[in-house]
């Protein structure tokens, strides 16, 4: 059997995948042609799409095992899914800065599958960026710069005791288990990884959760990351995704960023989130 699946690619990373209903389960040729779609974007979008809490677990556990989030409190009787929510009263937002999600992880999370379910009437865009394209843009003499660096990744500093997301914040209100966070061992990643998908070079670092290079100061890592940082946010290597009801996001976290923008006070906006286990990445 043919697939009609339709796949178009956004002006900027990722591609819109069309003639789909994610309600019913797929065929093998619709999995296999949204699976070749997700390897080649790192980034893929559904529209108008309505499904209940256990249709997006059937579909995500599709694609392997699903990771329980450790911080984030789940959605009322579905362990496998994080709430992502943001009430009117509230004015920080999870996720409001550029990061990829579990990079603290010794096997970071493949990716994640964010469904809108409540959306401010206009605001709560995410920004994805393109991490193998930010790492094809390095000049040469950056790229052998950073060949054979590793880098430290913790969860302390945001989900930890003594974080101050957690403290001073109040989307830090919505998060639990900062012992876990506490008790889990930093990890190190190669500053460059081949992508296990697509084979693609991609930068691995990120602002959230990437504390230092291996073998250097904080000040020198950061002199070498501030700049990786500002040069992968251009937006030449960025698409703004707007949410409409019905809309989902997949992203791999290996090959992008993202960036949930906070700019809808006094609304509320409700997102379910259900990430995928990952593997160990290697130069
Ligand atoms: C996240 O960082 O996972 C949240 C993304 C969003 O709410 O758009």
């Amino acid at each position: 059997m043919m697939t009609s699946i339709t796949i178009t690619p956004c002006t900027g990373p990722g591609a819109e995948i069309g003639n789909v209903d994610l309600s019913q389960p797929l065929s093998d040729e619709d999995f296999s042609a949204i699976r070749q779609a997700f390897a080649d974007h790192g980034l893929i979008f559904f529209r108008d799409q309505t499904i209940t809490p256990e249709q997006h677990i059937a579909f995500a556990e599709r694609w392997g095992d699903i990771n329980v989030n450790r911080f984030f409190t789940p959605v009322d009787g579905y362990p496998q899914i994080a709430e992502v929510r943001k009430e009117p009263d509230q004015k920080t937002n999870i996720g409001g800065g550029w990061h990829t999600d579990h990079s603290y992880d010794q096997e970071p999370a493949m990716g994640s599958i964010l469904v809108a379910r409540e959306l401010p009437p206009k605001g709560g865009d995410t920004m994805f960026a393109d991490m193998a394209a930010a790492y094809d843009a390095l000049d040469e003499e950056t790229k052998a710069k950073l060949e054979g660096l590793e880098a430290v990744h913790s969860s302390k500093h945001i989900f930890g005791g003594e974080a101050a997301y957690r403290s001073e914040s109040d989307a830090g209100e919505r998060l639990h288990n900062a012992d876990a966070a506490d008790a889990l061992d930093d990890v190190v990643h190669p500053v460059v990884i081949t992508h296990p998908l697509s084979g693609k070079k991609i930068l691995y670092v990120n602002a959230a959760f990437t504390t230092d290079i291996v073998g250097m100061s904080r000040e020198e890592s950061m002199k070498l990351l501030m700049p990786l940082y500002a040069h992968a946010a251009q937006d030449r290597f960025v698409t703004r995704f707007e949410w409409k009801p019905g809309s989902i996001a997949f992203w791999d976290n290996r090959a992008t960023w993202h960036y949930a923008l906070n700019d809808y006070h006094g609304e509320r906006r409700v997102m379910h989130r259900i990430t995928l286990e990952g593997c160990p990445l290697a130069a």
